[in-house]
């Protein structure tokens, strides 16, 4: 049925913590697939799992059991350092504490992300931090430090950062949930842009079912597994 191929699949991919006496099935059994270019928004009670997902999609943390697939390659069975390039070049994850370091400017904040992971030159550098501070809308204030950023400045600066590597995929684990509708939408425009203008895959956590309906698709979750699927276009 799928005319394109999938640029992220996960097979009975599961979760298990294991708390001494007790086990948590954070993740139990989801079979996902998204298209390149896809927007997907994921919702669900607290605990379902929804953070567990993207960090098993983001190779942060190793499941249980399963596999998860960027494009055709099965990330569990990579070396750490070899997830860790992959992770680098394909994704950027933007999350709801976005951790700005606060002695840094707008602009320092996404040079320090570059330098991390190991691109060009300074002078480079600082032009592209400049772009893509203009493009989320901060090209005024990339001087400034986040505390001198209200929250939802401050986390389009954490986008910026997250784009740093022009990943292929931005995974957003409730990038508006700190934000008032005002400032939400304004995250949701960048995001709508990555999506349209770029072809930027994405998978955004959120409550706000608004703010899911923007998505192509809305996944629900509850109790670890995917319990509905619904079409948003
Ligand atoms: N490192 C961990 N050790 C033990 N249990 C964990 C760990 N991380 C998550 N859990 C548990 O796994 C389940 C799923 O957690 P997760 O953070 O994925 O939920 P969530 O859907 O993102 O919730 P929220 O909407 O509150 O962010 C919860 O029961 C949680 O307590
Ligand atoms: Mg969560």
């Amino acid at each position: 049925m799928e005319q394109v191929p999938s640029i992220l699949r996960t097979v009975g991919l599961e979760k298990s913590y294991d708390l001494g006496r007790t086990k948590v099935r954070a993740v139990c059994g989801i079979d996902l697939s998204v298209q390149k270019g896809e927007f997907v928004s994921i919702m669900g009670p607290s605990g379902c799992g929804k953070s567990t997902l993207l960090y098993l999609i983001g190779g942060m943390t190793n499941p249980t059991r399963g596999s998860v697939f960027v494009a055709d390659t099965d990330i569990t069975h990579l070396s750490d350092s070899e997830r860790t390039a992959l992770r680098r070049e394909r994704i950027g994850f933007v999350f709801q504490r976005f951790n700005l370091f606060p002695t840094l400017s707008a602009e320092g904040n996404v040079c320090l992300a570059q330098e991390i992971q190991g691109a060009r030159g300074r002078k480079a550098g600082v032009e592209r931090a400049r772009e893509l501070l203009k493009w989320v809308g901060l090209g005024e204030k990339a001087g400034r430090r986040p505390y001198e950023l209200s929250i939802g400045e401050q986390q389009r600066v954490a986008i910026a950062r997250a784009l740093v590597g022009m990943p292929e995929i931005l995974l957003a684990d409730e990038p508006t949930g700190n934000l008032d509708t005002e400032n939400s939408w304004q995250i949701m425009k960048v995001f709508e842009s990555l999506n349209e203008k770029h072809g930027q895959t994405i998978l955004m956590i959120t409550h706000n079912p608004e703010i899911a309906a923007r998505a192509d698709r809305t996944i629900h979750m509850r109790d670890g597994r995917i319990v509905n699927v619904e079409e948003d276009d």
